[in-house]
């Protein structure tokens, strides 16, 4: 299917993509999956907050405070319905790590405070008897916060290989069992674009009473996502590749769920009340946002967000999907070329990764730039999945809504001169 965008039209909205880089080259940015750029809306959105109303939210009396609140509460709610959640269950974070770390402490000091005596809720509560499920294909930000944690508390780390076409291996779905507390699995790949089962793997984490958790820092911003049709009881992604600001993250948890979990970071904000000895914690989402928030940063994503919902989320999968086809379609008519990850664009994203014989991914990265064209080069912070393929990195290319065939015709043209240069051909 033809893509519905007019992506000629859309990229007038992103002034970055007007300048040449290297010279007088023209930049064709396809490095996305790493972070999107930025539409003058957002830019404007964040400008005239700073402008205008710039003040520390949910503090102070006066009128510039109650009109950062307003926008800081504002955005919470444009976000939840993007998403198909409620405000109150929508917290905001630094980014997806952020996200992803504040899920696993919540198990860390629930279990400090269980053997100090306090009462906590023995679902986050773990021991050597446990298990932690994550997957082969995980970004190192859902990987390392749950190597921590069974550090800290004897939990054995499992996690669900891969096959040899870069799915999940669902037969290895019986690693979660009676023994797994926490189950967190990527919804899209940023190394291999697969398009993960999570419903059927957070289901089975159900089936056992483990806390699912779901990073969709690849998916959110791609294509439509309810975060009740996940299953999960925990999703996480970041701001800056859906459009928006860096320096923001959304932490989606069912509300029974958040209302369980201790605090990650501790302060202001975040209290009910407070003794020399004691305290006591705020609700969420507010029990999760410590010190004064990104509200800046809030604004411009509730502006990102305005964005896509008038592109459309449907459109912009059906584009990607297009584009998606076409890249993998040209990528395998190139002698020498493999891709890391799925070769057809069934459950897949637009992060492509590859690599060409006789050249380093770095080379090709550095060949690609300076012809113009951004992607990036290296594990891709997923280095258990680049060993699983026995390669020591990838060159990826990752497209989103102002990107057309002819951004990937630049790229295709540079991994030919690249392999020209080096003789390869
Ligand atoms: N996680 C981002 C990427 O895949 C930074 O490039």
């Amino acid at each position: 299917m033809a893509s519905p965008l007019d992506v000629q039209r859309i990229r007038k909205d992103f002034p970055i993509l007007g300048r040449t880089v290297r010279g007088d080259r023209p930049l064709v940015y396809l490095d996305s999956a790493a972070t999107s750029q930025k539409p003058t809306a957002v830019l404007d959105a964040e400008r005239a907050y700073y402008e205008n109303s710039n003040a520390a939210v949910h503090r102070g009396a006066h009128q510039l405070a109650e009109e950062a609140t307003d926008a800081y509460e504002s955005a919470r709610a444009a976000i939840a319905r993007f998403v198909g959640g409620r405000p109150e269950d929508i917290v905001f974070t630094k980014n997806a790590t952020e996200g992803l770390n504040l899920a696993a402490y919540a198990f860390s000091n629930a279990t400090a405070k269980a053997s100090h005596g306090h009462a906590v809720d023995p679902r986050f509560v773990l021991t050597e008897k446990d298990s932690v499920v994550i997957t082969e294909m995980e970004h190192h930000a859902n990987l390392i916060p749950w190597q921590e944690l069974c550090a800290k508390t004897g939990a054995q780390l499992r996690w669900i290989g891969l096959t040899d076409d870069g799915r999940l291996d669902l037969d290895q779905l019986s690693l979660i069992d009676d023994t797994t507390k926490v189950v967190s699995v990527v919804h899209q790949s940023n190394i291999l674009g697969t398009v993960n089962p999570v419903r059927r793997v957070m289901d089975r984490a159900h089936e056992v009473g483990a806390i699912g958790v779901v990073d969709a820092c690849q998916s959110i911003p791609h294509m439509p996502v309810d975060v009740e049709d996940l299953g999960a009881d925990l999703v996480t992604w970041s701001g800056h590749k859906m459009l928006g600001p860096t320096g923001i993250g959304l932490l989606w948890g069912r509300a029974e769920i958040l209302d369980a979990m201790p605090p990650f970071l501790t302060g202001g904000s975040m209290i009910e009340t407070v003794h020399m000895d004691h305290s006591t914690f705020a609700p969420p989402p507010q029990r999760f946002e410590a010190g004064v928030p990104m509200v800046a940063q809030s604004v411009g994503l509730e502006a990102a967000v305005r964005y896509l919902e008038d592109v459309g989320m449907e459109s912009v999968a059906q584009h990607e999907h297009d584009i998606t086809e076409y890249a993998l379609a040209g990528l395998q008519e190139l002698p020498g070329v493999r891709i890391i990850g799925p070769t057809d664009a069934v459950d897949r994203g637009s992060a492509i990764s590859f690599v060409v014989d006789g050249i380093h991914p770095h080379d090709v990265g550095q060949l690609l730039d300076d012809r113009g064209v951004a992607v990036r080069v290296g594990h891709h912070c997923a280095w258990p999945t680049c060993r699983r393929y026995n390669v020591p990195a990838t060159t990826r290319l990752s497209s989103y809504i102002y990107n057309d065939r002819s951004d990937i015709d630049a790229a295709l043209a540079g991994i030919r001169a690249a392999q020209e240069f080096f003789g390869v051909l």
